[in-house]
């Protein structure tokens, strides 16, 4: 588990400090602001790598630069691991182009999981990441992580070991299929992931179609299918977006899962019972109605996924939604959970944890410190209302600028249904009453 991140002098902000919750971890922001970045230090936290170090075929996951050159810059950060709490501060040293490391073994913060915004996926295993002990030495002979591009999730990811490329992973093609012809306990693990992912209002979970599907005479790859809603079975790679993201993620959750049992019997080590999952863009691809779901269904999945109810996860993702927070407001532990917001105030980046507030309405989320917008409308809508406040607002407004900002907010398209006309109307009818005009 992450407990803390302490950046200094590199990212988007001179400073940038979090201490995390035990369980989820929200982070709001508008684009740009460091968001995706905090995840990638979170991840270098916990693996000592950075993703694309690892894998040049990411679009994401670069290593840190400090910002300001000639000045020191650090990322502290405190990790709870298997042997207890580290507590390290790694400093940027510009002959190596690098960071510090740790000298010595290195720390065992459970089985990481950070899916990146671009589709792509990186994983960190205890088994088989870990540094092995030979006699009174710790030699890192194993793969530093699994990173893979959002194509090598599907059709399988190769490491260089030993100076030999060596398969880790067949992809999500080959495995589900391989996994269902079998009828094995990974077939339903990933079954019952997939379920877990989808909102159950409707008998709308994602099932694994019955039969295979050929793309054409020259693929001669037996193709899983998943059963839409429309009684079609839809081969997986013709899925839609938001399906394939969730059938990627329950596959990897599973693959990450059965990889790590089959290691841990094989280094004769006890299953994690800590998992970390970093999310970018936890949203990314949903409909809202499996927006409000994704955040409680993944709390719940891991503990589906290890058959532990005592197994523990922490959650850090980033997101756009206010469906995310909106979903989280019945869950929501102060002792376990936390929200960090990222602003840009006087032309610098600032990071909070803000306190959570349950707001009820979505669009109320919306107008929260979370999103900062104005008004949950359209531009020309929140221009109008805004130009309306106003006049609401000022001591004693023309009858003129009453008509204008009245015609304003009609030329906004502001439908009758809106609740502001209620407000709006009786005011206008005030005026004009006082005015000798009556009806506007
Ligand atoms: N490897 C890096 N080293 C140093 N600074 C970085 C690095 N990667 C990103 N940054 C800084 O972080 C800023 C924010 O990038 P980031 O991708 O984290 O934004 P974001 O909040 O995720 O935005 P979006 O919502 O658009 O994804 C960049 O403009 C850059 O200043
Ligand atoms: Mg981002």
């Amino acid at each position: 588990m992450l407990e803390s991140l302490h950046l200094k002098n590199v990212g988007p902000a001179p400073e940038m400090k979090m201490d995390l919750a035990p369980r989820l971890n929200l982070i709001t922001g508008d684009n740009g602001l460091g968001k995706s970045f905090l995840l990638d230090v979170a991840w270098w936290a916990l693996t000592r790598k950075w993703p694309q170090d690892l894998n040049a075929n990411l679009t994401s996951g670069y290593a840190a630069r400090p910002t300001l050159a000639g000045q020191k810059a650090t990322i502290k950060f405190e990790v709870e691991s298997k042997t207890g709490r580290v507590n390290y501060e790694s400093s940027y040293v510009p002959d190596e182009q690098s960071w510090l490391g740790k000298s010595g073994r290195p720390w065992n913060p459970g089985l990481v999981i950070y899916a990146l915004a671009d589709g792509g996926f990186a994983v960190w295993d205890p088994a088989r990441n870990y540094w092995k002990t030979k006699g009174n030495l710790d030699i890192q002979d194993r793969v530093p992580a699994y990173v893979f591009s959002a194509k090598e999730v599907w059709d399988g990811l190769r490491v260089i070991i030993d100076d030999k490329s060596t398969p880790v992973s067949n992809g999500l093609v080959a495995d589900w299929a391989s996994w269902i012809r079998e009828d094995s306990d990974d077939a339903r693990r990933m079954a019952s992931v997939l379920a877990l992912l989808t909102p159950t209002s409707g008998n709308e979970t994602l099932k694994p179609g019955a039969k295979f599907a050929r793309l054409s005479v020259n693929d001669a790859r037996d193709i899983p299918t998943i059963r839409m809603g429309y009684s079609q079975e839809v081969p997986i790679l013709y899925a839609s977006l938001g399906v394939r993201r969730i059938t990627a993620l329950s596959y990897m959750l599973s693959w990450a899962w059965r990889e790590h049992l089959i290691a841990s019997k094989q280094v004769e080590q006890a299953p994690s019972s800590r998992v970390v999952m970093l999310f970018d863009e936890i949203e990314a691809h949903l409909h809202p109605r499996w927006q409000r779901a994704v955040v409680p269904a993944l709390l719940k999945v891991i503990q589906a996924l290890t058959d532990d109810a005592g197994a523990s996860v922490q959650l850090i993702a980033a997101t756009h939604s206010p469906l995310v927070l909106a979903s989280m407001e019945p869950l929501f532990d102060f002792n376990k959970d936390a929200w960090f917001d990222i602003d840009l105030e006087d032309r610098m980046v600032v990071l909070r944890k803000r306190p959570f507030v349950r707001l009820g309405e979505v669009g109320n989320w919306l107008t929260s410190e979370a999103f900062d917008l104005a008004e949950p409308r359209s531009l020309e809508g929140e221009r109008a209302v805004c130009a309306a406040q106003n006049i609401l607002n000022a001591k004693d407004p023309t009858l003129k600028s009453i008509h204008e900002t009245d015609q304003q907010l009609r030329e906004a398209g502001l439908p009758d249904i809106d609740p502001f006309w209620v407000r709006w109307d009786y005011f206008l009818q005030q005026a004009n009453e006082a005015d000798g005009h009556g009806e506007r």
